[in-house]
C-alpha cells in the first residue's frame, strides 16, 4: 500500500511538472472523490491497528505535496500567462501620436466676437434684426424714400414689392428706436445681402456692424471718441482716425471714417496702397427725419451711427487678400487662426 501511494505521488508530481499541465484534470484524477489516493484510502480498512496510522500519515503526506505542487504551479501558470500578456500588449510609447483634429471658431465669428467686446466694454448693448426684411425698415425709415438714388447703390434682393433681404444693418437702427427709449447705446452684428458678382472684395452675403447711440447732447465729438476707442483697441494704441465728408441718406452730417495704417503706422504700404490710410466704416449723425420715423423728437435728442463690413476689418486684420477664402471653408486656409 505504501508503494502504491508513493507511486501516486510520482505520477502526479511529473504529471504536474509537464508545460502545459491541466491542472483542474491532474486534482481530479488524483485527489477527487473517484480520484486514485481516495481509492488508496478506501482499501485502509484492511489494514491492521498497527499499520493503519502510519500508512495514514503517509496518505496525508502524499495529498500535501501533491496539493502544494498544484498550488506551486498554479501560481506559476498564472505569472506566465501574464508575462505572455504583457509582452504581446506592450506599447510603445516613443512611436508618434495622431493629432485630433479640433475645429475652431471662423475668423469671421472671431472678429465679430472682438468687435461686440469692445463695444460692450463701452456700455453698448447687442441687439440683432431679421434678415428677411421689411422695405420700410431697410429704406424707407432710414430716409431712403421710393425714388431714392441710395436705392441703386444697394443691387437688392426683393422677395415682394416691400419684403426683401437686408441690404445694411442699418434696418436694425430704425427698429431699435421704435422698441426702446433713449438713452439707446446699441451694436447690432449680422448677414446683409446683396446682388453682387463675387470677386476679391465682392460677395452677395457678407456680414456688417451697426452702430446707434442716442441721448440728449450726443455730438460729433462722442462718435469720433466712440470709434477712436474701437479703432485703438482693435487695431493697436498707436492707430489714428481720420474723418472724410461723405454723404449717407440715414446721417447729416456723414463722413468715411479711415484709420491709420497698423501695418505701416501711416507711411504707405501694401496694405494701405501707398496711402497711409485705411477706410473701414461709414459713419455721421442720425438725421433729424429718422429719429422723427423712429418716433423720437430731433429738438430733444441727437444721436450718431456708424456700420462698418466684418469680413473688411478681418481681412485687415489677418492680411487676407481675398474675400472667397473667408467663404470657402478650406480647412488648410481655416487652420492658421
Ligand atoms: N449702411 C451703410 C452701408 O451699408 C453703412 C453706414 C454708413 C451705416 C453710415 C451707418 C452710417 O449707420 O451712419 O454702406
Amino acid at each position: 500500500m505504501k508503494e502504491t501511494l508513493l507511486k501516486i505521488r510520482e505520477d502526479a508530481l511529473s504529471a504536474i511538472s509537464a508545460p502545459d499541465a491541466d491542472l483542474e484534470a491532474i486534482r481530479i484524477r488524483y485527489l477527487g472523490k473517484k480520484g486514485e489516493l481516495t481509492a488508496v484510502l478506501r482499501g485502509m480498512g484492511q489494514l491492521t491497528a498497527e499499520e493503519r496510522p502510519v500508512i495514514g500519515q503517509i496518505a496525508n503526506e502524499v495529498r500535501e505535496a501533491i496539493e502544494k505542487e498544484l498550488g506551486a504551479k498554479a501560481e506559476a501558470q498564472k505569472a506566465e500567462a501574464l508575462n505572455k500578456s504583457l509582452i504581446a500588449e506592450k506599447l510603445d510609447v516613443t512611436v508618434p501620436g495622431t493629432a485630433v483634429n479640433v475645429g475652431h471658431v471662423h475668423p469671421i465669428a472671431r472678429i465679430q466676437r472682438e468687435m461686440e467686446e469692445i463695444f460692450i466694454g463701452m456700455g453698448f448693448d447687442i441687439v440683432e434684426g431679421p434678415e428677411i426684411e421689411y422695405d420700410y425698415y431697410n429704406f424707407q425709415a432710414l430716409n431712403i424714400p421710393p425714388d431714392h438714388p441710395a436705392r441703386d447703390t444697394q443691387d437688392t434682393f426683393y422677395i415682394s414689392e416691400n419684403i426683401l433681404l437686408r441690404t445694411q444693418t442699418s434696418s436694425v437702427q430704425a427698429r431699435t428706436m421704435e422698441t426702446r427709449k433713449p438713452p439707446i447705446r446699441i451694436v447690432s452684428p449680422g448677414r446683409v445681402y446683396r446682388s453682387d458678382a463675387v470677386d476679391a472684395t465682392h460677395s452677395p452675403l457678407f456680414h456688417q456692424m451697426e452702430g446707434l447711440v442716442i441721448d440728449r447732447g450726443v455730438t460729433m465729438g462722442n462718435l469720433k471718441g466712440a470709434l477712436e476707442m474701437f479703432a485703438q483697441t482693435m487695431f493697436g494704441a498707436d492707430t489714428r482716425v481720420r474723418f472724410r465728408p461723405h454723404h449717407f441718406p440715414f446721417t447729416e452730417p456723414s463722413a468715411e471714417v479711415d484709420v491709420s495704417c497698423f501695418a505701416c503706422g501711416g507711411k504707405g504700404c501694401r496694405l494701405c496702397k501707398g496711402e497711409g490710410w485705411i477706410e473701414i466704416l461709414g459713419a455721421g449723425m442720425v438725421h433729424p427725419n429718422v429719429l422723427t420715423m423712429g418716433g423720437i423728437d430731433p429738438n430733444e435728442y441727437s444721436g450718431f451711427a456708424f456700420g462698418m463690413g466684418i469680413e473688411r476689418i478681418a481681412m485687415l486684420k489677418y492680411h487676407i487678400d481675398d474675400m472667397r477664402h473667408l467663404y470657402e471653408n478650406d480647412v488648410r486656409f481655416l487652420k492658421q487662426f
